[in-house]
């Protein structure tokens, strides 16, 4: 529905037709076109500014994100290589999870290609971003559409650390809301997992969220200096080598981290940011050891 879309070239392993004839009908500006297969990949990449993956396996009940490695990390591999043989210039944004091992991944693929540049490869975690608002409107009963909650650290239970002392409009909470609220955007991905009970994981609101970040992308790549979002990235932020935190947006990509936001934590909010360090960082190293181990 996004203005700035002018083409959306759908990619599947089978079964995209349909769904492109049936996209392309809305009354929009986008030309839409289909491909199926690897032998259509390359084509299909050629010429785009943004590249989404979300390919890949869901979870299901009792799994965590990390057990999707075997088959998810695999498809990362090849799509991110197509990406750099075809379009190396293009902004990626990785949905497939394990987003905290497969954005590591891909890094590696693009720097064997030599065309990695950090500032375009991002971990879409705007989902934590959108649960967080919408939980903490209800909770404390603030209109949702002024609510701006930053998410922190990773895509996968205590890596993804909500800063609510960093909530805007500012509000406060009791020790009891705020373990309860951290704990529940924590978990929402597996609140939907269970609920699809062994039909998937979160789709309609991965999308909007997805078409959330991509609308900000396709806004920063058009000059729009006033863009920031969540996102997993290479960051220094930390002493891990990536990190999730609000980035600046621009036309080359991130074109800044804000280092204050880490700034000021209340002693929850560091306690837990230290606590989930060592999770975040096997999950990076087993991304980084798996596209290493294949060259
Ligand atoms: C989500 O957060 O909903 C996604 O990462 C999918 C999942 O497995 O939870």
């Amino acid at each position: 529905m996004s203005p700035l879309v002018s083409d959306l070239h759908l990619y599947d392993i089978a079964n995209v037709k349909g769904v492109a004839a049936d996209i392309s009908h809305c009354n929009t500006p986008s030309q839409v076109r289909d491909f199926t297969g690897a032998a259509e990949l390359a084509n299909c990449l050629k010429g785009v500014d943004v590249v989404v993956i979300p390919a890949g396996v869901p979870r299901k009940p009792g799994m965590t994100r990390d057990d999707l490695f075997n088959i998810n990390a695999g498809i990362v591999r090849d799509l991110v290589s197509a990406v750099a043989d075809n379009c190396p210039g293009a902004f990626i944004h990785i949905i497939s999870n394990p987003v905290n091992s497969t954005v590591p991944i891909a890094a590696e693929v693009l720097k064997q290609k030599g065309v990695y540049d950090p500032k375009k490869l991002f971990g879409v975690t705007t989902l934590d971003v959108v649960r967080a608002n919408t939980f903490v409107a209800q909770r404390k009963n603030l209109k949702l559409i002024d609510v701006d909650v930053p998410v922190v650290g990773g895509h996968a239970g205590i890596t993804i650390l909500p800063l609510l002392s960093k909530t805007k409009p500012s509000a406060s909470f009791t020790g009891e809301e705020i373990e309860e609220l951290t704990v529940r955007i924590q978990n929402a991905g597996t609140e939907v997992v269970e609920a699809k009970a062994g039909a998937g994981s979160a789709t309609l609101s991965m999308a909007y969220a997805a078409a959330r970040f991509v609308e900000s992308s396709l806004r920063a790549l058009d000059g729009d200096g006033d863009v920031y979002e969540c996102s997993f990235v290479q960051s220094d932020l930390t002493e891990l080598p990536f990190f999730a935190s609000r980035v600046k947006l621009g036309r080359k990509g991130v074109e800044a981290l804000i280092p204050s936001d880490l700034q000021g934590l209340t002693e929850y909010e560091q306690k837990a940011l230290e606590a989930l360090k060592p999770e975040l960082k096997a999950s990076i190293e087993k991304g980084i050891a798996f596209a290493q181990k294949q060259t």
